[in-house]
């Protein structure tokens, strides 16, 4: 099979890494890239934006399969217009990719099918709001409805920490993501992220993972894409796992299929485990950013035929096998993310991965000759092991290895799992 990849990050390098081992794999194209990418697949140059130069380049290559790696391109609705055109592409529709581009549209849908989820109230207009928050108290939540690089979340432990985020939002703090705003009630409990396949009528559960949001050690300072990740999630039991699929999941894949908007792709559902059991905190649509990279070190199956089976309405056909293995990765980024940071800053060789370690590149570029940091998020350093103390122990003597000035990261990746483990 001929497949193209759109995409640039760590997880479109763990994609990468796993297609290329399918041995039903010919060729794999990726747009645009990365030097990591570029080890796996031909670097080719296309606009995601330019939907139809991308339409003609899948004829003109007659590419069997497009795994469309970001949120982005996918509420534009390039799997859409890849459809049909008749190119087969894992990937939800613009309509179905409301799940994560309108926070209030997934609350909706909670509402209508009994799925758990924090109770909440859609505002067009701060005075509304901020009464609502006033009545309410704190601690609550204030999101911005539309995507804001998961910026447009305020988890508010004040009701003046929230009022405050309310004008935010209406004062175009998140552009035209916060025309509109969601207030929902605060949950209390562990996160944990669960990865499930959809072909619009069936569900493959994958697998579970948790990440670590805050740039700083004890999970500290600003928010950001993810500083690193763990997978299996050890709150994700196999009974909260099958409670998912049940209470979350199946009524999901119900409800946009009786909504005209049948689901094919991938859900990255975000829960909050709490006393009453799973609660959802989002849907996102593509595979997370590095719980990816993740799940890929886990991944014993043929990533190509679950993907294919997913874009062909054929999912009841194949199974996943995961390795029992923990695997954990830790981002490293460019000193300052995610506020300002330098770019181009040189990194040097980079050291050999061993059996169960990779190094997945995501904001990196070669230029003549050199690897040089382009982005926020730079390098995944990944390492499984028979426990969380182990994969962070491989990970991080990695990591200690690579040469870069400029780079930095968390010292903890997966504290809690460790401590948990030594409980
Ligand atoms: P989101 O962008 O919706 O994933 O929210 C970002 C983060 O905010 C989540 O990962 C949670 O840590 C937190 N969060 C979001 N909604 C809630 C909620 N209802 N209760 C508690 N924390 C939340
Ligand atoms: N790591 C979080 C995300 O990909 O949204």
């Amino acid at each position: 099979m001929k497949v193209l990849l759109i995409g640039s990050g760590g997880r479109e390098h763990a994609l990468a890494w796993k297609l290329a081992q399918s041995p039903r794999l010919t060729t794999l194209f990726a747009s645009p890239g990365n030097p990591g990418i570029a080890e796996h697949a031909q670097l080719i140059e296309l606009d995601a934006e330019d939907q139809a130069a991308v339409v003609a380049f899948c004829r003109d290559e007659s590419i069997d399969l497009v795994v469309v790696g970001p949120e982005a391109p996918l509420v534009a609705g390039l799997a859409d217009t890849l459809r049909a055109a008749g190119v087969t592409v894992f990937g939800p529709s613009a309509a179905a990719a409301q799940l994560e581009g309108s926070k209030g549209f997934t609350k909706d849908l909670c509402a209508r099918y009994d799925i758990p989820t924090g109770a909440y109230r859609r505002f067009s207009n701060a005075a509304e709001a901020k009464a609502y928050v006033e009545r309410e108290g704190a601690p609550i939540v204030v999101k911005a409805d539309g995507l804001a690089a998961g910026k447009g979340v305020t988890v508010a432990m004040t009701v003046h920490e929230a009022l405050v985020a309310i004008d935010d939002c209406f004062d175009g703090a998140f552009g035209s993501a916060g025309a509109e705003v969601v207030v929902e009630a605060f949950l209390d409990g562990e996160e944990a992220s669960f990865f499930c396949l959809s072909d619009g009528r069936t569900a493959l559960a994958l697998a579970t993972a948790q990440d670590h949001k805050r740039v700083g050690d004890g999970d500290t300072g600003p928010n950001t894409g993810g500083m690193g990740a763990y997978s299996p999630a050890p709150v994700m039991t196999p009974e909260m796992v099958e409670r998912t699929m049940k209470e979350i999941i199946e009524p999901t894949i119900r409800g946009m299929a009786d909504s005209g908007y049948p689901f094919s792709g991938v859900f990255f559902a975000g829960l909050m485990i709490t006393a009453k059991g799973p609660e959802l905190i989002e849907y996102n649509v593509r595979f997370g950013d590095p719980e990816c990279q993740v799940l890929m070190m886990r991944l014993k199956s043929d990533l190509l035929e679950l993907l294919h089976a997913a874009a062909t309405a054929t999912l009841d056909q194949v199974s996943a096998e995961w390795s029992d293995d923990v695997a954990l990765t830790v981002v490293m980024a460019a000193k300052g993310y995610p506020g300002t940071y330098e770019k181009g800053t040189p990194i040097g060789t980079l050291p050999p991965a061993g059996d169960g370690e990779k190094i997945f590149h995501a904001g990196t570029a070669l230029r003549d000759g050199q690897l040089v940091a382009t982005g926020g998020r730079v390098l995944n350093v990944t390492a499984t092991g028979s426990s969380v103390a182990e994969a962070q122990a491989s990970a991080y003597r990695l990591a200690a290895k690579v040469d870069w000035e400029n780079g930095f990261c968390r010292s903890d990746i997966g504290w809690q799992a460790v401590a948990r483990e030594q409980r």
